[in-house]
């Protein structure tokens, strides 16, 4: 049995994509959450991208343990510098380093002849190596490259002290066969790679991310890339949670010891879905809603006789209770303890009495308080609406096509009301609450998912705005959609900042 390393890029490749922009305690809940499954490297972003960026992998380095953290840069010595000084306090920081490779790549976008590029790549990698022992080095766009400039280029690279030397599938363009014999060939021909880790980074546009990872795990790639829930630049990265499972479900196939904690997987990729605003499908291989339902006659009639007949993972693996257990007002403080623990929440007695009385209220409102209930109770991923607070809000709607709202908001510090028409509640509630913040930021999606079942369901809104050229996300939960999209509204308005918010006359 050997041990494979999992790197998670959720923060870089995954964020990058999203055209939003996670601001430092979100990026810290996510961070967290991967050490909790077990990760081993952490791509915490790409610091000479943006003052924010590094920003954050500056915090993370600090403040999160027990994993190894990374930041990405490109082969130019002012990112690797901002790159070093940002992982500066990580306990043990690796800089990933590399170029594109492809004759494409180097010929149309990077205008580089291929001795260049070589000769960048070892500058880089020898700068990288002055700051920190381990450097791993990408070869973008590998699997369309000249196998054999590939091989020279690891060759040199590795001489010049990288420690880890990554594959990637950029384009998603690779067939299983076809990567795993790459894998191989960089295995067998280049040299010195016995001295070196090697990774494999694929993406998914034709949907095959994850079998093209196993099949270079399976030709003896050391480490697999990827991201939760497989977000990512276009059709998204290897989705890590099908990469953990389809190995702990044929553990012999593949000879690898698993240290990962394979019950932290629901809860990831709930924090994932609700921090990001990207919802997971409901058909998506072991994290979506109906990965574990089953709904034809036969399939109910085989697993009622024995669920191994259709069910090859059992949920509880991946952190899901079988039992479905519904709470009501009626619930004790021992059931709601007893039902937080089996979702993985311990709380202590001063926290269940917090809890507890939250409960209550939303019981009240509610007949049944199903487990997502209880996710949203707990704020899992829910950010602080800062200086706003949402005093009151009423609306009429007149026929069908206009709405009026008045919203009364503590803002700064004083309590303020406006009206505002629009063309639904909705529109009339986020029109008032710009006229009482001054928020100029433009909306750019919004929508609004049940979080359970029934009509007295709770409402999940998120709303995404624009403002400085960043993208910023907010969320609220209630059982009153109004009032969730408001809450949404105000907490995307808050994280673009009391800049933008304070420079406007109110
Ligand atoms: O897909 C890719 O090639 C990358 C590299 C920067 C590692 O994300
Ligand atoms: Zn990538």
């Amino acid at each position: 049995m050997r041990k494979l390393y999992f790197f998670d890029t959720t923060l870089r490749d995954g964020e990058q994509s999203l055209g939003i922009t996670l601001n430092v305690k979100e990026k810290m809940e996510i961070a967290n959450q991967i050490v909790k499954l077990g990760a081993d490297v952490l791509e915490a972003g790409f610091p000479a991208s943006s003052p924010g960026d590094f920003e954050s992998v500056k915090v993370i380095s600090r403040e999160v343990k027990g994993i190894t953290i990374c930041g990405l840069t490109r082969c130019v010595e002012k990112d690797i510098e901002l790159c070093a000084e940002a992982l500066k306090d990580a306990e043990n920081p690796r800089i990933h380093t590399g170029m594109a490779v492809s004759p494409i790549h180097m010929e149309k976008k990077l205008r580089l002849r291929p001795e260049e590029v070589i000769e960048r790549s070892v500058a880089a990698v020898k700068l990288a190596k002055r700051y920190v022992s381990e450097v791993e080095y990408y070869a973008e766009d590998a699997f369309r490259s000249d196998r054999s400039f590939l091989v020279r280029l690891f060759e040199k690279v590795i001489n010049a002290g990288a420690t880890v030397i990554n594959i990637p599938d950029t384009v998603g363009y690779a067939t299983p066969w076809e990567f795993g014999e790459l894998v191989t060939y960089v295995k067998t021909q280049v040299k010195n790679i016995d001295r070196v880790k090697v990774s494999v980074h694929c993406h998914n546009d034709l949907g095959m991310a994850t079998a093209n990872s196993l099949a270079g795990i399976t030709a003896g790639a050391d480490q697999v890339e990827g991201t939760i829930n497989g977000i990512g630049e276009r059709a998204g990265n290897t989705a890590l949670e099908e990469i953990i499972m389809a190995i702990f479900t044929q553990k012999e196939r593949y000879g690898i010891d698993l240290k990962v904690d394979t019950r932290e997987i629901a809860a990831t990729s709930r924090l994932v879905s609700l921090i990001t605003g990207v919802p997971v499908p409901s058909h998506k291989a072991i994290v979506g809603a109906n990965a574990f339902m089953h709904a034809s006659g036969i399939h109910q009639d085989g697993v009622l006789k024995e669920t191994g007949t259709y069910e090859i993972i059992d949920p509880e693996i991946i952190g899901l209770p079988r039992n479905q257990i519904v709470l009501s007002a009626r619930s004790g403080r021992h059931a709601l303890k007893h039902r937080m623990q089996e979702l993985g929440y311990h709380l202590n007695d001063k926290e269940l009495d917090r809890i507890y009385q939250d409960f209550l209220i939303l019981a009240d409102k509610k007949q049944e308080v199903y487990d997502e209930d209880l996710h949203a109770l707990m704020g899992v991923g829910m950010s602080a609406r800062g200086n706003i607070h949402i005093k009151n809000i009423s609306v009429a709607t007149t026929g069908t096509d206009s709405a009026t709202a008045a919203v009364t908001l503590e803002f700064q510090g004083e309590e303020k009301t406006d009206a505002a028409i629009g063309n639904g509640p909705v529109d009339a509630v986020f029109k008032a609450i710009d006229r009482i913040t001054g928020n100029r930021a433009k909306l750019v999606d919004y929508s609004l998912k049940s979080i359970s079942k029934g009509t007295e369901a709770q409402g999940n809104a998120t709303v995404k705005i624009e403002a400085g050229g960043g993208h910023y996300i907010g969320r609220g939960i209630s059982t009153d959609i109004i009032y969730a999209s408001a809450k949404a509204y105000v907490d995307a308005v808050f994280k673009t900042g009391e800049k933008i918010v304070s420079e406007q006359k109110l």
